[in-house]
Formats: structure tokens, C-alpha cells, sequence
């Protein structure tokens, strides 16, 4: 979907430069057939599983619309993004609600949207949401998300399956919980899931998180209550740098087999492996600042920074930046950087680029976690995003203004020339 023709990086069949001539820099992009051949190859080897997008890694309109054109459902964690699915022509009833501290107004709004299940994580949940469901008269559906106390063998911070992480309940506490909403008539008994964590590149952790949600699942049924799907969250990894991609095949024999021959149905919440790579971020070389002596480093001032893409100062995530129109320029060892006042403030550190200031670069796997974790620090405004079909781009949200940061303080710009 990134090619390289006459020298120059294409999405599709447009020129990345006609896209930052026309929207300037910096700018999110994103190839639509690459997210729908992503999408596809998933239905494809995982059969009928219950694909349910994780919204959080992008949820532009745009990318939730083609998602539903491709029949996926949704997996949501706050009432913002269940407003956007609902937007963007989702079928409520695939919606699947997560996250540990669900407000009874986000419980209200799903309840009377008619959502397809809640993932509740933890005993007082389950409280309110019954609660909430008998003073609104309707029934909810719920599943327990269950923490397997599973290593999911990636960075720290987006490690969730462990005893140590505030997600999900353990076994004993999912069977109570079970119980209480087998027994009420407020909440109808769906299914059971768990999310152990994010870019994880071996179909092992999930063999033993469903290892795990089977034995509750016998002892459930034992005790007559059945559950019709098993949910195993989202974590796919893709390849940044020289990851293995991650092993569909193993997955769909090791795990949604035997999902399958239970007549349980899978449902998984995938969200980077349909969008990371679909997506760069372009920007603009504002300054090269080699090094004027010797301990001093190589410094490419670029126009995007930490506010506009986060993951490599929070996660040292590594991202390919590649200049978009290849240099003659004498390579060098670069630390590419943003304008906003912190040392963390870098997008690529110790890169070999040929580079000429003005040059284009674009920073890839930036689908994912990229638009949706910006932020207006500094007082930046947010880029804006587009959306490439072959030799056509639309422009799904654009740039953000110094108007548009103002607004919500009461005041106007005082003119100063938008970015
Ligand atoms: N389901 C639940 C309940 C989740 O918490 C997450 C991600 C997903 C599904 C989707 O996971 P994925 O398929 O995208 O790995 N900002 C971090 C990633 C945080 C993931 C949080 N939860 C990053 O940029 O790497």
C-alpha cells in the first residue's frame, strides 16, 4: 500500500507530496485498502470470529464507517466512543463495552443504545449496571472479563493480563459473580473474556489465558449456566522494526479451534493489527542541527512532536521514518526531534538518513495509538487526518485551529496566523 515509484513514497497510487502540498505538515494518512486487506486476511483465517475493532487505536469517522462496511463490530471504553460508533452507523448490538471504570452515565447511554455486552471488571460494577438496568427496566447483557494472571511477554505498560494490573477479576471472584448475575433478572449471562495485553507476538499467551477461561467456563456449565462466546481481547502484534508477524495460522489451529469445537463462539478486539500499518505521519524537516563538536549529537528538528505522536517517548516504541523523495545528501546518524520543550520530545533516535532540510519524511506504523493519543501540549494544534483510496484522498478530519483550542475558554484567536 507504501510503494516507492519515480523516487518518490506513494499511498496508493497518490504521491505522498501532493498530500502534504495540500494539507500541509504535519498530517496523519492513511491507506484504505491496506486496512481492508488487514481485515480481511483476519476473517479469513479466523472464520466466523466475532471481529470486534478496538476503537482506541483509531477512531477517526471515517476509519469506524469502513470498518462497519467490512462487518466488524465494535469494542468501546467510554461514551465518546460509543457516541462515534453510533455516528459512524455501527450496529449497537456488536458493540462490546470495556474498561474498569464504566460512570453510570456511560452505563445509562449503553443500556438504552443497546449494546451487545458489558465487560464488567469487577464485583461493584456488576452492582451498578444492575442496578442501573432495573431502574431502567431493561435487561443487560454482561460477560466478566477475568484476569488469567498471564504474561503477555510485552512492554509494561501494555501488559494487562497480570495479577499485579488493576483489569479484570480472578476465577473465583468471575464464578460469584456469575452466580449473582445468573440469579438476577436484571442481567442476562453472555459470554466471558479477558485482554492480557497489546503487540504480542506469540499465539502461546492465549493458549493459556483460554486454558484459564475454560476451566470457569466447565465449572460454570456444571452448575447449568452456559455461556455462548469467549472473548479474548485484542493484542495482535505487528511489525515495527524485525518483530515476527504475528502466527495467524497457530492462533486459528491453537485457539479458535478449539473455541469452535466447544460451539462457543470467539470473538477477538483487535485493534493495531487492522490499523498500525495502514497509517504514517508526515512531516516536514524544520531545521538540521549537526553536531558542532565531538559528544554532541546530529539533530533533525522536525515539524511533528511528542504531542502528535507519543508512542516513541511513552513506550521507546521504534517507528521506520523514511524521507519521502530519496536525497543525494551524505547520510548521517540523526536523532530525529520535535519542537516541544522536553528532552523525551524524539520520534527516531540514532537513524542513518540522508537528509536535506525542508525534506519531507514519513514516520510509519502510525495508524495505531498515533491521532487518537494527541494532545494540544504546548498549545500545538492536532493534525489533521487523510484518508487515501487509490488515486483519490479525502481529508476526514481536518487540521485543528487556535480557534478550536480557545473555544472551550471562552475566547476568540486574536488572529495569529494558523498553522
Ligand atoms: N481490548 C481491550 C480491552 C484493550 O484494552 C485493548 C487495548 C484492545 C482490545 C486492543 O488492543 P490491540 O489489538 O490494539 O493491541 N497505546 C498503546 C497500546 C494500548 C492498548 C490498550 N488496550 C500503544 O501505543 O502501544
Amino acid at each position: 500500500m507504501f510503494s516507492r515509484t519515480d523516487n518518490a513514497l506513494h499511498v496508493e497510487d497518490v504521491r505522498l507530496t501532493t498530500i502534504a502540498d495540500a494539507v500541509g505538515t504535519p498530517a496523519y494518512v492513511y491507506s484504505q485498502s491496506a486496512i481492508e486487506e488487514r481485515y480481511q486476511r483476519l476473517a479469513r483465517s479466523l472464520g466466523d470470529a466475532g471481529i470486534c475493532y478496538s476503537v482506541k487505536a483509531n477512531s477517526n469517522l471515517a476509519i469506524l464507517r469502513l470498518m462497519e462496511s467490512l462487518g466488524a463490530g465494535f469494542d468501546i471504553v467510554s461514551g465518546g466512543e460509543l457516541e462515534r460508533v453510533l455516528l459512524a452507523g455501527g450496529d449497537p448490538g456488536r458493540v462490546i463495552f470495556s474498561g474498569v471504570g464504566k460512570s453510570v452515565a456511560e452505563i445509562d447511554f449503553a443500556i438504552k443504545a443497546g449494546i451487545g455486552c458489558f465487560n464488567v471488571e469487577s464485583v461493584q460494577e456488576l452492582d451498578r449496571l444492575e442496578t442501573r438496568a432495573r431502574l431502567l427496566s431493561r435487561v443487560a447483557p454482561v460477560s466478566v472479563r477475568v484476569n488469567p494472571d498471564v504474561d503477555a511477554q510485552t512492554h509494561p505498560y501494555i501488559s494487562t493480563g497480570l495479577k499485579q494490573n488493576k483489569f479484570g477479576v480472578p476465577e473465583g471472584q468471575a464464578l460469584e459473580m456469575y452466580r449473582r448475575a445468573h440469579a438476577s433478572d436484571a442481567l442476562d449471562v453472555r459470554g466471558i473474556d479477558c485482554h492480557i495485553g497489546s503487540q504480542i507476538e506469540e499465539p502461546a499467551p492465549y493458549i493459556a489465558a483460554t486454558d484459564r477461561l475454560f476451566r470457569i467456563v466447565d465449572t460454570l456449565s456444571s452448575e447449568g449456566i452456559d455461556l455462548e462466546h469467549l472473548n479474548l481481547g485484542g493484542g495482535f502484534s505487528i511489525r515495527y522494526r524485525d518483530e515476527s508477524d504475528f502466527d495467524l495460522e497457530g492462533f486459528s489451529r491453537d485457539v479458535a479451534a478449539r473455541i469452535a469445537a466447544r460451539g462457543m463462539t470467539l470473538v477477538i478486539e483487535p485493534g493495531r493489527y487492522l490499523v498500525a500499518d495502514a497509517g504514517v505521519l508526515l512531516t516536514r524537516v524544520e531545521y538540521l542541527k549537526p553536531a558542532p563538536d565531538e559528544g554532541y549529537r546530529n539533530f533533525a528538528v522536525v515539524d511533528a512532536a511528542m504531542n502528535d505522536l507519543i508512542r516513541p517517548a511513552l513506550y521507546q516504541a521504534w517507528h521506520r521514518v523514511e524521507p519521502v523523495i530519496a536525497s543525494s545528501a551524505a547520510p548521517r546518524r540523526w536523532d530525529v526531534v520535535g519542537p516541544v520543550c522536553e528532552t523525551g520530545d524524539f520520534l527516531a533516535l540514532d537513524r542513518d538518513l540522508a537528509l536535506e532540510e525542508d525534506a519531507l519524511l514519513a514516520i510509519f506504523g502510525a495508524g495505531a495509538y498515533g491521532m487518537v493519543l494527541a494532545s494540544n501540549y504546548n498549545s500545538r494544534s492536532r493534525p489533521p487526518e487523510v484518508l487515501v483510496q487509490g488515486d483519490e484522498f479525502h481529508v476526514v478530519r481536518r487540521r485543528e485551529t487556535a480557534r478550536d483550542q480557545l473555544a472551550a475558554e471562552g475566547e476568540e484567536s486574536c488572529g495569529q496566523e494558523e498553522r
